[in-house]
């Protein structure tokens, strides 16, 4: 039975108890936990997606005009993230990853703030890639967005790699296929994990949103930490309303 909490400090009360109480913790986040940071997010009250439109997968690798526009768009995020900073909900969870009780953080986040927040490579998961560098579509190198940026300048056109690939943005478009290596070690946490807890999330993307699902019915209890409702919230032990920052503040 789906409990809601619409008083974010009643809401953090709740949730130091539940994370206490609990033996693991796998913490799955979205865009809402970087809006306190400045980020806007994609479909709350003032999201991206209210303003423009995603480029899918295919545009990208059939259309030089939607591979130059999505470039403009990294390098605008690309400069966005450099003047932000993790928040206390970033620091809050990378401190429960330091203390053992957070397995894993899964996030569908390409800002890279939880990493920033210290949260260490072998217990992120970033399931939607990560925007801060580039690879190629064939062979996999890695490329820099800076050196992306002066090719394009330089030539007027997206670069390649030196096998003759489409270097893209490291983030999974709507289209793409997701990483299988993380969505195998997102799927692992999730077993071991008896609490599960959802931030930030309008838990509308497949197959993200499945997660919260699996964790629920591999018999963990599910908090969802949301300022708005979400297709899950009926599935919640649970549902914890307000500002993400004040829910997290008394962890
Ligand atoms: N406090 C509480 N809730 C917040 C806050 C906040 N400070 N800021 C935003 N939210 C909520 C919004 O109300 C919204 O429901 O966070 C949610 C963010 O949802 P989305 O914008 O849909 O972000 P997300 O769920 O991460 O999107 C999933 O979609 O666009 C693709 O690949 C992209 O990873 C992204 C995926
Ligand atoms: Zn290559």
């Amino acid at each position: 039975m789906s409990v809601t909490i619409d008083d974010p400090n009643e809401g953090a009360r709740v949730l130091a108890e539940m994370v206490t109480a609990a033996e693991t913790v796998v913490v799955f986040t979205g865009a809402g936990i970087s809006t306190e940071s400045g980020i806007p997010d994609f479909r709350g009250p003032n999201g991206l997606w209210k303003k423009i439109e995603p480029i899918y997968y295919d545009e990208f690798v059939t259309s030089e005009t939607a591979r130059l526009a999505d470039w403009k768009r990294r390098f605008t995020f690309r400069d966005q993230i450099a003047r932000v900073e993790p928040n206390l909900a970033h620091l809050a969870i990378a401190r429960l990853v330091a203390r053992g009780k957070v397995n894993a953080v899964i996030t569908q986040n390409i800002d890279g703030l939880h990493a920033r927040a210290g949260v260490p490579d072998e217990r992120l998961i970033e399931i939607h890639g990560n925007a801060t560098y580039a690879t190629c579509l064939d062979c996999g190198e890695r490329h820099e967005l800076d050196a992306a940026e002066a090719a394009i300048l330089a030539t007027g056109r997206s670069p390649r790699c030196g096998c003759g690939g489409l270097v893209k943005a490291a983030v999974i478009s709507f289209g793409q296929a997701m990483p299988t290596r993380e969505m195998e070690r997102a799927e692992q946490a999730i077993q071991e994990a008896d609490l599960f807890v959802a931030v930030g999330s309008s838990l509308t993307v497949q197959p993200a949103a499945t997660l919260p699902m699996i964790a629920k019915y591999d018999g963990a209890r599910l908090v969802i930490v949301n300022g708005e409702e979400t297709p899950l919230d009926g599935l919640a032990d649970r549902v914890l309303r307000g500002s993400i920052g004040t829910v997290f503040s008394a962890l």
